[in-house]
């Protein structure tokens, strides 16, 4: 039997949208009782999903798709045009492989080794006075980066490098003049980058062969054919931006470390550093939504959906569904003791499948950052944190305290 799928009255909710942030999905599915409805945004018909089961129809690739599926200007600032996020079926995999088979334990390994390595450096650096700590780690991430993705580089030029790759996702949904700014760092960084994928296969560069620049460079697609240099920038972006959008994770849990030091207080195993970064990526809102379009008319649960149309899933909205999580409105570390995780019951870098879905590839990457900066910030600093604003704003993308999380007295244990 058909049901009709609740709909938002009203011609266009994009302000709605604006103003709600990260609760637009939660506030709408609890007044109309249910996980999956009708709204319009910027002028489209647009489905919106939350919860478990509706992770799981939003993750099956005979139902839904990637191409076009993410607003022009968005591409235009986060993501990149052609880059895997875009693609489906046989290229996205194939493209996808390129970024899973640099998630070795060794090259996650690497990373850890150098960013503790920068980490060190930074705040050796702030041995006196007051140090921000969202600041520190974009510049932290950004050399870390450069390092293991083998993109060569001058200390002088890393202030240029940061501000360019934090741009892209700092400034991804504003509008006005930030926004040209960012499709303008874009431009900028993908010019120089494509430039590198030139020099590298003519032989003009001294690069590690095992490198992902390098690798990125000399990729083959399914017709044998080496991408063309944009597109290799826009997928060595792809590596660099989201490593430095870290530093918003990182805002976050040194957040929660100022407001549940009881919880700092219990950290002892690397178990208990799991959950307490597992919690963080649970608990902070990041990454709001994921969107696909519907590849071809089907029916789910007595709702129709239709060819083509807008999807979003709420990734915020499900790491806080009452249905999975006991007291979501709660920071609770330890409820990852036992934890059953499904592909589709944590989602905040998207749920389903690596290889053959669209889950974030730098997954496992972004908690081994996460982890190797508690345990610097837990067991090899000791400092105090100023009076300031910690508070955000659940509206905001990316959503950074105020502050920006400054702290003092800085010492090494
Ligand atoms: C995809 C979140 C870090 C590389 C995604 C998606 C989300 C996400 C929500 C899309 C999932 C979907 O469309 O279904 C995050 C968050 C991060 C992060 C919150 C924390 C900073 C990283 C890192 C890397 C990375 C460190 C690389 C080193 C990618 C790539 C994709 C992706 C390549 C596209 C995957 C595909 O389309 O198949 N991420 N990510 N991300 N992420 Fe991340």
């Amino acid at each position: 039997t058909e049901t009709h799928m609740p709909k938002d009255k009203g011609l266009d909710h994009t302000l709605k949208l604006l103003d709600e942030g990260y609760r637009f999905v939660t506030n709408r599915s609890n007044k109309f009782e249910s996980r999956v409805f009708e709204t319009r945004l910027l002028g489209e018909k647009t489905i919106c999903m939350v919860g478990e089961k509706e992770a799981e129809l939003f993750y099956d690739n005979a139902k839904f798709s990637r191409k076009d599926a993410s607003p022009d200007r968005i591409q235009k600032t986060l993501f990149g045009e052609g880059g895997v996020q875009g693609l489906d079926g046989e290229e996205h995999h194939h493209r996808k492989e390129m970024f899973m088979s640099l998630m070795t334990k060794e090259k996650l390994q690497e990373i850890s080794s150098i960013l503790r390595e920068e980490w060190e450096q930074e705040m050796k650096s702030h041995s006196t006075g007051e140090v921000q700590l969202y600041q520190a780690a974009k510049y932290v991430l950004t050399r870390s980066a450069l390092r293991w993705t083998g993109t060569p580089h001058e200390e002088e030029d890393i202030p240029e490098w940061a501000e360019q790759l934090s741009y892209m996702f700092e400034a991804a949904g504003s509008v006005g003049w930030n926004h040209w700014q960012a499709r303008q760092y874009r431009f900028m960084a993908e010019e120089r980058i494509a430039g590198l994928t030139e020099r590298i296969r003519n032989g003009n560069v001294e690069i590690d062969k095992d490198s992902p620049a390098y690798q990125f460079a000399m990729h083959r697609d399914l017709n044998g054919e080496l991408l063309d240099e944009q597109t290799v920038a826009v997928e060595i972006l792809n590596l660099l931006r989201p490593i430095v959008a870290i530093a918003v994770y990182i805002d976050f849990l040194l957040l929660a470390m100022h407001d549940y030091p009881e919880e700092v207080k219990k950290l002892e195993s690397a178990d208990d550093m799991h959950r307490f970064i597992q919690e963080v990526r649970r608990f902070y809102p990041f990454f709001p939504v994921a969107p696909a379009r519907v590849k071809a008319d089907f029916t789910w649960n007595g709702y129709t959906f239709n060819e083509g149309t807008l999807t979003l899933l709420d990734l915020y909205g499900t790491n806080h569904d009452p249905d999975i999580w006991n007291k979501p409105e709660q920071f609770q570390p330890e409820r990852f003791q036992g934890w059953k995780e499904s592909p589709f019951n944590f989602i905040p870098q998207g749920g389903g499948e690596f290889d053959i879905g669209h889950r974030c590839a730098g997954e496992w990457m972004t908690m081994d950052v996460l982890k190797t900066t508690l345990d610097f910030f837990v067991n090899h600093l000791s400092f105090a944190f100023t009076e300031q604003d910690l508070s955000y704003e659940m509206d905001d993308f990316p959503p950074i305290t105020k502050s920006g999380v400054m702290v003092r007295d800085i010492q090494f244990k």
